[in-house]
């Protein structure tokens, strides 16, 4: 059984073919970084225009790289939420009018609960599903969440974030420094030639959940040491740099970025690190998790997966391979796949939730 996934929450126009909720047919990812990338962050319009310019070559290149026409579909899914209310539109439309004109069942998948496909799927396909119950740190851009996952995909939600999102901290701190949009990439590739234990970054004690998340204090933290250490002259460089080559690839940064500035990253870095693993590892704990899956953009951290590896913790820990990490269509075909089973369908009137919960 094929299904046909779009997606289209954020910045990211996708489509893929998924077969069995198990074989990527395809996977196409329309990025509309460059655009972005000179503001600093994501415009919500100018999101929603370059979803509509992509989404019809978009799926068409999915369909044809998988070998497959809309006749061959079993169904069509589609992000329903959450995510930017004019970017999702955009994607769940197409869909239902591909459904409406080609008489295929619709899909509404939820953006979170694919990004914990994306790390099922790859698991089948590898020979060692992932074990339930499990639990699921998804943590991205826009979320920084834990779930307990029990068999059958039923979630239960064990901890979020209070303010920002691991993702955005990210973004926030590259950008306070001069290094654009997205920020992820670029301190992840700077961190490794830093050291962590040079700037001592803490984390205050959570009351309540003490499986919730806080990154606010410590994005405050390095602006704080940022202004206490006299950095304009290279932050002004950085955004001089910019202005002529708007979108640099990451390892570009290296040469100039002094050895200072590496550590802050490299602290920074190792202070998500920490907290993310753990609360994740507290939250596989409480429920006697017998995997922990780690998905979403921050999961392509190379210090957040070495980390992961080297705790050694008593059940395997599930990342996904880095294109299917950061927003794809694979996840959310995947995702549809036991809802196709279930036949559990939406209706042509089905809206887009712009703050849609999994749990
Ligand atoms: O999942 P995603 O593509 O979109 C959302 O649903 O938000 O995640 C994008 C986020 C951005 O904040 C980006 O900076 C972060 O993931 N990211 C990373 C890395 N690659 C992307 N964060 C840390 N290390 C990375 N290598
Ligand atoms: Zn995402």
């Amino acid at each position: 059984m094929r299904i046909l996934g779009i997606e289209s929450s954020c910045d990211e126009t996708a489509a893929s073919v998924v077969e069995d909720g198990e074989t990527v047919l395809s996977s196409v990812v329309a990025s509309q970084m460059s655009t972005h990338g000179k503001y600093g962050g994501v415009v919500p319009e100018l999101a929603s225009r370059e979803h509509l310019r992509a989404i019809v070559p978009v799926v068409r290149e999915a369909l044809e790289q998988a070998g497959t026409k809309l006749e061959d579909l079993s169904a069509i899914a589609a992000t329903v939420g959450p995510g930017l209310v004019g970017s999702l539109l955009v994607g769940l439309t197409y869909a239902k009018s591909l459904s409406f004109a080609r008489g295929l069942p619709l899909i509404a998948v939820n953006h979170i609960e694919g990004h914990i496909h994306a790390v099922i799927l790859e698991s089948k396909r590898a020979g060692t599903p992932v074990e339930f119950p499990a639990a699921a740190l998804v943590v991205s851009g826009g979320h920084t969440h834990l779930f307990e996952v029990r068999e059958g995909f039923q979630y239960r939600l064990l901890g979020k974030t209070r303010d920002d999102a691991a993702g955005e901290a990210f973004d926030k701190v590259a950008k306070l420094l001069g290094f654009g949009y997205p920020g992820g990439p670029v301190i992840d590739r700077l961190a490794p030639h830093g050291d962590q234990s040079a700037v001592r970054f803490t984390f205050a004690k959570m009351k309540g959940n003490t499986l919730d998340f806080s990154f606010s204090g410590l994005k405050t933290a390095v602006l704080r040491w940022v202004e206490a250490h006299d950095m304009e002259a290279e932050i002004e460089a950085r955004r001089a740099l910019r202005r002529e080559n708007p979108t640099p690839l990451p390892e570009q940064w290296l040469p100039a970025t002094p050895q200072r500035t590496l550590d802050l990253l490299a602290s920074f870095q190792h202070a998500v690190i920490v907290e993310l693993l753990t609360r994740a590892g507290a939250a596989a704990e409480s429920i006697q998790a017998r995997s922990l899956i780690v998905s979403g953009g921050v999961a392509c951290n190379s210090g957040l997966r070495a980390a992961a590896q080297s705790a050694r913790l008593p059940y395997p820990v599930y990342f996904p391979s880095p294109g299917l990490s950061t927003d794809n269509a694979a996840m959310i075909a995947a995702a549809a796949f036991p809802k196709l089973v279930r036949k559990e369908f939406a209706s042509l009137d089905t809206a887009a939730q712009a703050n849609l919960t999994l749990a």
